[in-house]
């Protein structure tokens, strides 16, 4: 019950840290690419060691997450979040996440 509770407070503070306006035709986008700026920032690095992804494009940002995803770019955490995507969802993220960097 607990960590039902403290999971959910989690989710609620991550949908309100991000810089985004919500509207219903990107809600599926926004679900997946809003988590990456609790660790990445929103654009400048904040200063956790965790590298910043604003200067990648979308393209870029697909590669670097299949990458990461096949283990064929080491990583910590990167490659189990990851591996919670599809192709499909990475390519939509990506293109989400550099639609939201410009
Ligand atoms: C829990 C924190 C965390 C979250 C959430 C997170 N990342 Fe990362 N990311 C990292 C860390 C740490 C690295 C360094 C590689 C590693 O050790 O996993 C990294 C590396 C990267 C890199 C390579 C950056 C570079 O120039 O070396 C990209 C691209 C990236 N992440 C994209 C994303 C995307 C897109 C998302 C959202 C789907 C995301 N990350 C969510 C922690 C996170």
């Amino acid at each position: 019950m607990i960590k039902h509770v403290l999971w959910t407070a989690l989710l609620g503070l991550m949908t309100c840290a991000t810089p985004t306006v919500l509207a219903e035709d990107n809600l599926r986008d926004f679900v997946l690419g809003s988590p990456c700026f609790n660790c990445h920032g929103d654009g400048s690095p904040k200063g956790n060691g965790i590298p910043a992804i604003s200067s990648y494009d979308a393209a870029g940002l697909a590669a670097a997450l299949k990458a990461f995803r096949s283990g064929e770019r080491h990583s910590t955490v990167m490659q189990r979040l990851a591996l919670g995507y599809s192709d499909d969802d990475i390519e939509a993220l990506s293109a989400w996440l550099a639609g939201q960097q410009q």
